[in-house]
């Protein structure tokens, strides 16, 4: 966790000569830096830089930074981690819907595990502008890492009211995406968060992003389906509904209202 946070700090510290050659705008580029969510459709830029990468199905090894220098052995090992511990907490999100536990990974049928380094440096006016717009993440569940220097960041909404998520030292935070409310057949609500700037610090946070295989039909899980608690959502090819997310500026839960009943 720290080596891989480091690295963060550290690409984004090169000149912006190093770094400006993995722009891109399009989506479907699977190793890419950039700015804001999509820029040429937004009102406001977020105060943000990232870095996108496939990790399973994986990026060509050619297509990564060779500087830092240790950016393939560290992200490496990060990636593996994560998809670990990934497959593990997807068991337990089945266990505790009253499922196997491998059901969720069967309704999965493959997996999509993608990275977004966020990197928000310090803003001379924080309260004019937000690091990252309200939204819910479109996959399964999210596995975040903050950056322990900075006290507020990641905020969730809750009851009507933006909530900050303070970084615990060596913790993660899991946040629920919209495919797992989806099987859960609204039992798990994604959750919608944003996230804040400040003026001192620099703040990066490490999203791994897990969910199905982009060609996988998803619908609420047969098992949690009755006569007395019908289906919520319409069934769904993931890689659509991410195509179409990742087409459209970020809007609070406004991607799953499009599939709901
Ligand atoms: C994200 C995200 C929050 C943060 O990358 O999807 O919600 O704390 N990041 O940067
Ligand atoms: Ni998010």
């Amino acid at each position: 966790m720290a080596n891989m946070m480091e690295l963060v700090h550290d690409f984004f510290r090169l000149p912006i000569e190093d770094r400006s050659v993995y722009y891109a705008e399009d989506s479907s580029s699977k190793f890419r830096m950039g700015t804001s969510f999509i820029p040429s459709k937004e009102t406001r830029r977020m105060w943000q830089d990232y870095l996108h990468q496939a990790c399973y199905p994986p990026c060509e090894i050619a297509q990564l930074p060779t500087k830092p220098p240790s950016y393939v052995k560290i992200w490496t090992a990060y990636a593996e981690a994560m998809n670990r511990l990934a497959k593990r907490v997807l068991g337990l999100f089945s266990e505790s819907l009253g499922l196997e536990s491998g059901a969720l990974e069967e309704a999965f049928g493959g997996e999509r595990h993608a990275m977004r380094m966020n990197y928000y440096p310090p803003c001379p006016e924080p309260e004019l502008t937000i690091g990252l717009d309200a939204h819910a993440d479109p996959n399964g569940f999210t596995i975040l890492q903050q950056d322990t220097r900075v006290k507020d960041g990641l905020q969730i909404l809750h009851c009507g009211a933006w909530v900050p998520i303070k970084p615990l030292p060596g913790a993660f935070v899991v946040n629920i995406g919209d495919q797992l409310q989806i099987l859960s057949n609204d039992a798990y609500k994604s959750v919608e968060h944003r996230a804040v700037v400040n003026s001192e610090r620099t703040r990066v946070s490490i999203a791994s992003f897990y969910g199905p295989a982009e060609d996988s039909h998803i619908a609420p899980l047969a098992q949690l389906v009755a006569d007395e608690a019908p289906a919520c959502f319409k069934e769904s090819v993931y890689g659509n509904y991410l195509q179409s997310f990742y087409a459209s500026k970020l809007d609070g839960k406004a991607a799953i209202e499009t599939v709901r009943y």
